[in-house]
């Protein structure tokens, strides 16, 4: 490596995640406007087995979770992990292959999900060779992460790289686990674990998914963009200290939530249900110690729409984790499970706030990576904040209606002990909300239409720079 690049950050790879991540998120959510509009007009899959409900859904579901949200949080963290500790990132070669692999994973999840070629497991679909390859490019991208750390110039390391750190250390551990299995051909493999066992070990991961790539790595982001944004220090560090250790323990023995009611042993459920109460607490911490670094400036909300994304996205957090913890109530949890009230909480987290944590900090991120300050836009910015708000707005809230209805319905008796409602009445009293849900995507989806086409004319606009690593001072230390 030359001397002048050695001096510069490598803000190269972090350019290619940061604009996959729009692209990856108008697909994403285009597929799921798409199966939400598939409910409501099931004829929508035109008799072609590749556009059927139960292929798309999982394609969206990778799109969303492991496309968009996964090359925002290893672009975020690439970014923040230079930034914090004064250095290039560790290998530029590993760097590129972590990009190229990770687009090359998504691009066969985008084949053969439509295809039918599933291991059936929920969140954990892609058939072994594609396991195997997503789980090289992970071992990847935590050597170039921890390499970039073990070189740091700065001796602290800051919280939001310890949140990055136990999203990529966990995240490697859910899926070398929950993939192990047998292959009986390139496109086929059982899993090697079976009946409730295989139960348990899949929401073990699914529920740490959430706990790790939707949250902790999120968190990360939430550490860096928000303080950066607002100009001021993050209100606690101490408090980010406490909750990240009592999120990281609490969250590894919450699954069993996911299995009330089955014949995964009582207890367990139990310890599930216990834990995921607790939950409560290191959650709030994160949302607390993010709003409350606001605290002194709240006007700058009225005039700034990227620090509103970024922190309408807590409020999100703080709501979705308050609803986890009384949904996995077991007694509550017979009235949700099988709703669409699940439809409801999981796109209060999954719209409100990785959606717009990740808005924000691209918001934040986009224009700096083209040697620009601002985005093309801010109105635009201002227009995206409100339309994405009300598309959250009816969409969760339509499925929390449909979703307590549904439970309702299905749990009425007569009094002679006969079911008052047969399973289509329930379907049919459905529909209008389902119509509303699609109206709420529809207007979700048009926002990232429109911050992509603000993107598209900051790039225009801007010039594809890598930055000068500063000379080290000890006031930079968070530069
Ligand atoms: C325009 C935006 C979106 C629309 C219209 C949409 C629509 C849908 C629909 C219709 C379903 C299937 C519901 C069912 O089976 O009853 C679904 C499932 C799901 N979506 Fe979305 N979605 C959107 C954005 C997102 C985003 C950004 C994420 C994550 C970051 C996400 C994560 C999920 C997950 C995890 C599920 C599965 C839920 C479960 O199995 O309980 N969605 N979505
Ligand atoms: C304290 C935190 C949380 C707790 C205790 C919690 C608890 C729960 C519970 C009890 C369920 C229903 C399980 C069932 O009946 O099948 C659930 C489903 C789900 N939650 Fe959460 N939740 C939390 C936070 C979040 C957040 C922040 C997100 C997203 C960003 C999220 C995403 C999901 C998803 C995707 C599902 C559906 C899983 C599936 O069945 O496919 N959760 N959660």
């Amino acid at each position: 490596m030359t001397e002048a690049i050695a001096n510069t950050y490598n803000y190269r790879v972090v350019r290619q995640f940061s604009i996959m991540t729009i692209v990856w998120g108008v697909i994403g959510m285009l597929v799921g406007v798409f199966i939400a509009a598939q409910l409501i007009w099931p004829e929508l899959d035109f008799g072609i087995a590749w556009l059927s409900y139960g292929r798309l859904r999982p394609l969206h579901t990778n799109a969303v979770i492991f496309a968009f949200g996964g090359s925002a949080l290893i672009g975020a963290s690439y970014f923040v992990v230079q930034r914090t500790s004064n250095v290039r990132l560790f290998c530029d070669k590993l760097a590129a292959f972590t990009f190229w692999g990770y687009q090359a994973v998504i691009v066969l999840a985008v084949i053969t999900l439509p295809l039918g070629i599933t291991r059936g497991k929920e969140y954990a679909e892609l058939e072994w060779p594609i396991a195997l390859l997503l789980a090289v490019v992970w071992v990847a991208y935590a050597v170039v992460f921890f390499g970039t750390l073990a070189k740091r110039k700065i001796e602290h390391i800051y919280v939001a790289n310890w949140f990055f750190g136990a999203f990529i250390v966990a995240v490697a551990m859910l899926h070398v686990v929950n993939a192990a299995a047998l292959p009986v051909s390139l496109t086929k493999s059982y899993s090697a674990y079976a009946g409730v066992q295989d139960a348990m070990v899949q929401w073990w991961y699914g529920h740490n998914a959430v706990g790790f790539f939707l949250t902790a790595g999120f968190l990360g982001m939430m550490y860096y963009f928000i303080p950066k944004q607002i100009n001021r220090p993050i209100y606690s560090y101490r408090l980010s200290i406490v909750h990240f250790w009592a999120l990281v323990f609490t969250y590894m023995w919450a699954g069993p939530h996911h299995l009330h009611y089955t014949s995964l042993p009582d207890w367990a459920q139990s310890v599930g249900m216990v834990f995921s109460l607790i939950l409560l607490a290191p959650s709030w911490g994160g949302m607390i110690n993010g709003i409350m670094t606001l605290s002194g400036a709240w006007s700058t909300l009225r005039s700034d729409p990227i620090l509103r994304f970024l922190i309408v996205s807590l409020s999100f957090y703080g709501m979705s984790t308050f609803e986890g913890p009384m949904m996995s109530i077991k007694t509550v949890n017979a009235l949700s499970h099988y709703t669409d009230w699940n439809i409801a909480h999981v796109h209060s987290g999954a719209l409100g706030w990785v959606g717009f944590i990740t808005i924000g900090s691209m918001y934040y991120l986009l224009p700096r990576l083209f040697g620009r300050t601002e985005m093309y836009s801010k109105k635009l910015i201002e227009v995206h904040f409100w339309v994405a708000t009300i598309g959250v707005v009816l969409y969760i809230s339509s499925m929390w209606i449909a979703g307590v209805m549904q439970g309702l319905m299905w749990r009425a008796v007569n009094v002679d002990g006969t079911l008052t409602y047969t399973f289509i009445e329930s379907v049919k009293a459905t529909f209008p909300y389902y119509v509303i849900r699609l109206g709420g995507g529809i207007l979700y989806l048009t926002g990232m239409i429109v911050m992509a086409y603000n993107v598209a004319k900051t790039i225009a606009a801007g010039k594809a720079e890598e930055a000068i690593i500063p000379a080290l001072s000890p006031s930079t230390a968070h530069a």
